[in-house]
């Protein structure tokens, strides 16, 4: 069992991909169990009609197969896997552990999640027990046994869907067993109280332990926790939750040998736990993306989403196993998709490495807390625009199949670690606007808006490949993460970071000496006072490199050579953004928030410098990236502007069939995907 997070890289036996559908998988949850039987024909009709060859079916079904603690009913869902296989329609069979039956509530209600101002949840919606309850575990690999059993050697099954979305609605709980296992995983991690009382630093505000049950899990006290408590915390639910998918994993393992197991994931959404450790379990990395659908630069965020989750499957072939074809109904305001941004999204995700294009959900529910968002078959039938666009999906994905297993390749990583995001969003920081999903999202679209293909990378992971590494955002670095950064640069690499990156180390602690402790030579500079900007307070920069808000830093350089000065505000004729030639290799630091052209300036200069800025920038909202096979390139070219784009690029369009030689035109709100041979791109 994991008991320690390993969160470098992803597991080294290659993932096997699904035994079926031939080409591109295509098609979404289904929940026929809301439907009566009647129904359930005319649907695989339609699914035949749209191409669809994969369907995840039975994840919120426990009360159907389990009306009764130890009481089963397959009848339905065996009727159902006939009706599919007989159609040619895969499944990929759901354990539906995320949403415990109204008899398992009331039998135990001592496992029912409480939150950390001590509330224990109610039933009559959906999400998991807490993850440490034995009454939980033992239910959930019951009910797993149970299908793994009857349905592990079933010819329509090609891959087991453990759970949904681990982490959202429940995560952290603070109820006992909870409370019990935290102890044991503190005991495993530390060892000793004395350990656990330094790496706590419980000196401060008198805190120490004297007895290992004395120990609590950090719940809402008078005033601000234990910060370092509050972040073990965290790792223990994370690795809580994995013990927990691994469990099942493990059962339906025993019974389906050869069969991936996977679970979805939600790759940049803040209620995650760390995938990079669950993404070394998990057979195929498989994710569920929806749009901020307010913002306008949603599908810059699309892409992002989906560069991560091709970065946590080691660059290896992922699923996108949830996203809408229209609006979803739990945001603020649920924006519909328009004409063509189905399969805009769709594709972008195909061209960041998803061989699976899936939907929640295929038929919209009736009743319940989701009527009113989209499915692929809308309430109004298939007279609909999102039907059409649904088939003509369908026949796209169909043109796509020579894609499948093709690869991305990025020469620059940014580095992401959800352990610093966790800490620097615990309470009493500088300045309310430090926000590391905000700089990430700055970085990202820089170099989105450029055309240039980024991987996401843990800090402790191998990073030789990389021309380029950026860490936006990177407040908490641990011991190995810090000699990895060190060894890169003095390597030859080229790195480029930004505020508030390097303040504590693993334990939350500020490193002894002048900031960013670990980044300190490699940067070539000491941070003497962070200088926080007051609202709207814009501080200028010399050497045009325009304005900065939100923060800045009173620098002292060492080694490091000044590339532009604060002009005025509270750090005025002090150093703003700097260089630094360490080893082999250079280290720029950016102290203030820079808007996106100025920061488009200063990461393309890092970008030259790394030799990566050769591709031509794309049009404004064209969006480009190849996948690649040793003998084929495939770029796609997905324009979410409305005027035509023109790109340099040969070869033929595989969804018109047109033949493009030295530059493509793609038409306002619509996507080329340009086959060439190697040597031909
Ligand atoms: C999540 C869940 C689905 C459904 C969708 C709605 O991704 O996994 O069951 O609730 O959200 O957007």
């Amino acid at each position: 069992m994991t008991d320690v997070l390993q969160r470098t890289a992803p597991r080294s036996v290659p993932a096997p991909w699904l035994e079926r559908p031939a080409g591109l998988c295509y098609g979404g949850d289904y929940n026929p169990e809301q439907w009566p039987r009647e129904v359930w024909a005319e649907d695989i009709a339609l699914m035949r009609e749209a191409g669809i060859n994969l369907v995840s079916i039975g994840i919120f079904s426990w009360v159907l197969l389990e009306p009764r603690e130890c009481e089963y009913d397959f009848e339905w869902l065996d009727h159902l896997m006939g009706l599919l296989t007989d159609a040619g329609i895969s499944v990929d069979l759901g354990t539906p552990t995320a949403a415990p039956p109204a008899w398992f509530w009331k039998k135990y209600p001592q496992a029912r999640p409480v939150t950390r101002e001590g509330m224990a949840l109610g039933s009559g919606s959906r999400g998991m027990a807490s993850p440490s309850s034995p009454e939980y575990l033992r239910a959930a690999t019951s009910i797993t046994e149970q299908l793994a059993r009857r349905y592990g050697s079933h010819p329509g099954v090609v891959l087991w869907h453990v759970h949904n979305e681990y982490g959202a609605p429940v995560s952290e709980s603070y109820d006992d067993s909870s409370v019990a296992a935290f102890r044991d995983w503190l005991r495993a991690r530390y060892g000793t109280l004395e350990k656990l009382n330094e790496a706590w630093g419980t000196l401060f505000w008198g805190q120490k332990y004297g007895e290992w049950d004395e120990v609590d899990a950090p719940r809402v006290a008078a005033s601000v926790s234990n910060q370092a408590q509050r972040l073990d915390f965290k790792r223990f639910t994370s690795n809580a939750l994995l013990k927990c998918f691994i469990a099942e994993r493990d059962v339906i393992r025993r019974h389906a040998p050869g069969v991936p197991v996977t679970t979805n994931f939600m790759a940049t959404n803040c209620l995650s736990p760390d995938y990079w450790a669950w993404s070394r379990e998990v057979d195929i990395v498989a994710n569920d993306h929806y749009l901020v659908a307010e913002r306008t630069d949603n599908h810059v965020l699309l892409s992002m989403d989906a560069d991560l989750t091709r970065s946590l499957a080691g660059n290896r072939p992922w699923m996108l196993m949830e996203h809408s074809t229209g609006a979803v109904n739990w945001q603020g305001r649920n924006i519909a998709k328009r004409p063509g941004e189905l399969a805009r999204n769709s594709l972008s995700h195909v061209a960041r490495g998803a061989d699976a294009v899936m939907f929640f959900q295929f038929r919209a529910s009736r009743y319940g807390a989701e009527k009113f968002h989209s499915a692929m078959l809308p309430h109004a039938g298939t007279g609909t625009r999102i039907w059409r666009e649904v088939l003509d999906l369908g026949d796209d994905l169909n043109k796509l199949s020579s894609v499948k297993g093709s690869t991305v390749r990025a020469r620059v990583a940014i580095l992401w670690d959800v352990e610093s995001f966790w800490a620097q969003d615990l309470e009493w920081r500088p300045s309310s606007d430090l926000d590391h999903r905000e700089r990430i999202e700055a970085y990202y679209s820089v170099l989105w808006n450029q055309g240039i293909t980024v991987d996401f990378a843990h800090p402790e992971a191998d990073l030789s490949a990389y021309d380029l590494v950026l860490a936006p955002a990177l407040y908490l670095i641990g011991e190995k993460a810090a000699a990895n950064l060190r060894e890169y640069v003095d390597g030859g690499g080229h790195f480029l970071v930004s505020y508030f990156s390097g303040i504590v180390d693993g334990n939350d602690t500020v490193p002894a000496g002048a900031s960013p402790g670990a980044l300190r030579d490699i940067l070539g500079l000491e941070i003497h006072e962070f200088l926080p900007l007051r609202e709207q307070e814009t501080v200028s920069l010399s050497g045009g490199s325009g304005s900065g808000t939100v923060w800045a830093e009173d620098i002292h350089v060492g080694s490091a050579t000044v590339v532009s000065r604060y002009v005025d505000g509270p750090a005025a004729s002090g150093p703003a953004i700097t260089r630094n030639a360490f080893g082999r290799g250079t280290a720029w630091y950016v102290s203030t928030r820079l808007d996106d052209g100025d920061l488009a300036a200063v990461v393309l200069d890092a970008a030259g410098a790394a030799g990566i800025a050769t591709a031509p920038q794309p049009p404004q909202g064209l969006e480009v990236i190849t996948r690649s096979t040793p003998t084929d390139h495939f770029t796609f070219l997905i324009n979410h502007s409305d005027a035509d784009a023109e790109y340099p690029a040969s070869g033929t369009d595989l969804l018109t069939g047109a033949a493009f030689e030295h530059t493509a035109v793609v038409p306002g709100g619509t996507v080329s995907v340009i086959h060439a041979p190697e040597g031909n791109s």
